[in-house]
């Protein structure tokens, strides 16, 4: 039994981590439920949650005092880019300013600790258009998110390199799945489908936007397979003071998703097409040979994840 530590647990990859480590370990929760919902956690007695923020340095302090971690995951952010774009000084503070907070917390409090896992993002690489992106691809941060992203994850490994602190990071591409928060319309794309799709299939009359074409391309990858990634990350002395790409190595277009769905709900959704969005992003996709000479194989396509996803969504 290990004892962990995720702020940003009660939000979508988050509370799918807590959840599945708190089947057999002791999860601490601190979110400030500002995305994230406490109803994603699993009632157990092996996690606790405290509702907080994860740059409140006395309350931070606290809880670095008063607990022995082995694990941290640190996912909480303001996961928007439009939000980072609208806001950045208040972005920056949690996405970027809690992370130091936090390895700075690592140091004084937590000698014991076996690694600290950062969530970075596929943001960094920004519109530099080569694919598939390595991690050593050119960076080119392009908002205030992506920015706070890449300098954290600097940080990250910087601890590593001067001090010892055992840490790692890790770069999302598309992650989707189950307790995915679609209220937000800068949301991943995959939760606003499924919304579109639900409301559809109620006979409500809804449709979805496509700007362009739908030719653009991403590398979805599904919540489990994303978990597999983080403990690996965790646990692999070759990932020490190392960021990975996370996600699949397959591009899919967005006509390709909305077929895979259509098929899979044996439904037609309506669509309204509208011109492409300047400054959008074409095409993302990842090169995870660094990741998979960790161990790490994704074990679900566009397809299969998706079936799984929506047999909790829509019964
Ligand atoms: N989902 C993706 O495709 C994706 C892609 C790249 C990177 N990421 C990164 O992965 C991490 C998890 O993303 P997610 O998709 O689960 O997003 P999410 O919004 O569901 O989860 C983030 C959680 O952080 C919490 N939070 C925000 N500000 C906080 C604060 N000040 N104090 C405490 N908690 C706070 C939110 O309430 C939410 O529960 C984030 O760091 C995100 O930037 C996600």
């Amino acid at each position: 039994m290990s004892n962990y530590l995720i702020p940003g647990g009660a939000g979508f990859i988050g509370s799918t981590l807590a959840n599945y480590l708190g089947k057999e370990n002791n999860v601490v929760v601190i979110d400030d439920l500002s995305m994230g919902k406490k109803e994603n956690l699993d009632e157990s007695k092996h996690i606790t949650f405290i509702e907080g923020d994860v740059a409140d340095k006395n309350l931070m302090e606290k809880v670095m005092k008063e607990y022995r971690f082995d694990y941290i995951f640190h996912l909480a952010a303001v996961a928007s880019v439009a939000d980072s774009v609208a806001r950045p000084l208040e972005t920056h503070r949690v996405n970027f300013d809690s992370v130091l907070l936090m390895l700075e917390l690592v140091r004084s409090y937590q000698p014991e600790l076996k690694r600290i896992v950062f969530s970075s993002s596929a943001a960094v690489y920004g519109d530099e258009p080569t694919l598939p992106k390595k991690e050593e691809s050119v960076i080119r941060p392009l908002t205030p998110y992506a920015i706070d992203k890449f300098a954290a994850e600097q940080y990250v490994l910087d601890y590593c390199h001067l001090y010892g602190v055992p840490t790692s990071a890790v770069r999302f591409f598309n992650v989707y799945g189950p307790n995915q928060n679609p209220s937000s319309p800068y949301s991943g794309v995959i939760s606003i489908l499924v919304d579109r799709y639900k409301k559809q299939l109620a006979g409500e009359d809804t449709s979805f936007t496509l700007f362009g074409d739908g030719s653009q391309s991403r590398d979805f990858v599904y919540v489990d397979d994303v978990i597999q990634a983080l403990l690996l990350v965790a646990t692999k002395e070759a990932a020490l003071g190392k960021q990975f790409n996370v996600g699949t190595g397959k591009a899919t277009t967005l006509l390709e998703l909305i077929h895979a769905i259509d098929e899979i709900l044996e439904v037609e959704l309506k669509l309204e097409y509208e011109e492409e969005r300047s400054g959008d992003i074409h095409d993302s996709l990842a090169d995870i040979s660094k990741i998979q000479s960790i161990g790490y194989q994704p074990r679900y396509d566009v397809l299969s994840g998706m079936t799984n996803y929506l047999k909790t969504e829509i019964k």
